[in-house]
């Protein structure tokens, strides 16, 4: 019996486990006690943004990653919450990638919607959890940064929604310790604008190497150069933006590349990602991958193998996010309840090494997103969470690749239409390139 459950973190992930166990609620179940303990003092996680870099007010390390002008990467159409929908927010149809501000608000609007906020210990980071075996559950460990207060708690299951885009990677390249000028993580971006009428060189060659390069060059950096260590990212760059194979050292403000190459710059930026960081968990259940589809030791990317009352929700590479996270927490959900029985642990194993194969097998993006689709229709199909035309979120994001292989500067200029309403979206009264303002304010008042 799941009389207590934990979970950890109020980002996206937390949320949607928060709404699938009051969902259940308001529909008559009984559920477990229930306490998310969050460390900042607001939820939304990395939506949440955090003007700070470094340590927290109270020394915490700074969770957020986003930094200011941050407008949303993909179609909003393909993140859709089916059970509150843009329309629903909103009131009127809005423009396909809205800005951090703007998908923040729709976030926290389902769940201000529900008073989660009754369930939230906030500034309260989990410090360790531990799994006792004597009384088959979990010791978590709490402390309450407002008070400066301990606790120790114990828990049936425990639910980890903390994210993994926020410790970054930070590898080293040398004469990067003597370079004479600015470096920095994207995690400890904050406001592009520093970079106007600069020589930049972001090493990395993923979304945070691609947007940040967007971003700089829409602030006028001089240049930009992203050097890649696998393969270059590889649209067709505007004047400005090229790409060089990966740095292997810095002599200087000199910066030379594997290809021979050298390129002057003024700031260094490293878009080289980000660690599954989890301190707080002891070892035997904690959780180590790097960032991919199908993480090792999730059974339905969830539960962890020699101990299933231990979930994670969201430690998947995204493709889809805020209705996948879902998906997965109506299913993790439905298990606690005891809806859904989980098989024994060879059948487990079993289906993890299928899952992980297959996304061994994947040879580009477009069959990576038919894979995450697949993924999330395997859970959907066992739970109650309202149904989505899934075929048509990849299809729609299938379209956002082409677009953005058509213009990498234009594909937020597209309109997408929402598989959960119908209603196409609205298009902006400024092309991106050129929309300098990020609040949502400017954003959604306007008359088309
Ligand atoms: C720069 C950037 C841009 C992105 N842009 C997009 C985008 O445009 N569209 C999109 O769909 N996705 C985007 N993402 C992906 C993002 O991962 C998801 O949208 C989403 O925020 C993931 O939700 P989450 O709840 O898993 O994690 P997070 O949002 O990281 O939330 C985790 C929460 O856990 C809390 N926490 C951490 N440790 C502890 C602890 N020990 N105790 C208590 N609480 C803790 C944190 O404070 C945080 O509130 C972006 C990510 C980054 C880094
Ligand atoms: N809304 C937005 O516009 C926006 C902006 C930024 C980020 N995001 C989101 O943020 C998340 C994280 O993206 P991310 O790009 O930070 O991380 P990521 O997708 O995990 O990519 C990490 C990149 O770092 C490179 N890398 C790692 N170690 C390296 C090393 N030692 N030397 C050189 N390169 C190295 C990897 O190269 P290899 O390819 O060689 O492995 C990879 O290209 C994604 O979900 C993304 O969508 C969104």
């Amino acid at each position: 019996m799941t009389n207590r459950v934990a979970i950890i973190g109020a980002g996206p992930c937390g949320l949607s486990q928060l709404h699938a166990f009051e969902q259940a609620r308001l529909k008559g179940a009984n559920i477990p006690d229930i306490v998310c303990f969050e460390k900042q003092a607001g939820w939304g996680g990395l939506w949440n943004y955090n003007w700070r870099t470094g340590l927290d007010e109270y020394g915490e390390p700074v969770h957020g990653s986003m930094y200011r002008d941050l407008w949303s990467n993909g179609p909003k159409e393909c993140l859709e919450l089916t059970d509150y929908t843009f329309d629903e927010h909103f009131g009127r149809p809005i423009p396909s990638f809205p800005p951090r501000e703007v998908l923040y608000d729709y976030i926290i609007g389902r769940a201000k919607k529900e008073n989660l906020e009754r369930y939230i210990r906030f500034s309260t980071p989990v410090r360790y959890v531990e799994y006792v075996d004597a009384t088959d559950a979990f010791r978590v460990r709490t402390q309450d940064l407002v008070a400066d207060q301990e606790q120790t708690g114990e828990f049936d299951a425990v639910i980890v929604c903390t994210g993994h885009f926020s410790v970054p990677n930070m590898p080293f390249f040398e004469g990067i310790d003597r370079f004479p000028d600015r470096v920095l993580h994207s995690h400890d971006l904050r406001d592009i604008r520093e970079f106007t009428g600069k020589d930049v060189l972001i090493v990395g060659g993923s979304y945070s190497a691609e947007d940040i390069a967007l971003q700089t060059y829409k602030y006028g950096a001089r240049s930009i150069t992203i050097s890649y260590r696998t393969a270059p990212i590889g649209f067709d760059w505007p004047e400005r933006i090229k790409e060089v194979p990966l740095l292997t050292h810095l002599k200087g403000r000199v910066a030379h590349f594997k290809d021979g190459s050298s390129q002057a710059v003024d700031a260094i930026i490293l878009c080289v990602g980000y660690q599954h960081h989890f301190p707080f968990l002891e070892d035997s259940i904690r959780l180590k991958t790097k960032n991919r589809l199908y993480p090792g030791s999730l059974y339905k990317g969830i539960f962890w193998e020699s101990n299933p009352k231990l979930m994670y929700l969201g430690m998947q590479d995204q493709f889809y996010t805020f209705n996948m996270f879902d998906v997965q927490a109506w299913y993790a959900r439905d298990v606690i309840l005891g809806r859904i029985d989980l098989p024994d642990a060879a059948v487990m194993a079993q289906d993890m090494a299928h899952w992980q194969q297959r996304e061994e097998a994947l040879q580009n993006e477009f069959e990576q997103i038919d894979y995450q689709k697949d993924y999330i229709v395997d859970l959907a199909n066992c739970v109650d969470y309202a149904p989505c035309d899934w075929a048509m979120t990849t299809a729609l994001l299938k379209e956002w690749e082409h677009h953005k292989e058509q213009s990498i500067l234009g594909y937020r200029d597209q309109a997408f239409t929402s598989p959960c309403t119908g209603t196409k979206a609205s298009i902006h009264h400024t092309p991106w390139i050129d929309a300098m303002d990020d609040s949502m304010a400017d954003f959604c008042n306007y008359q088309d």
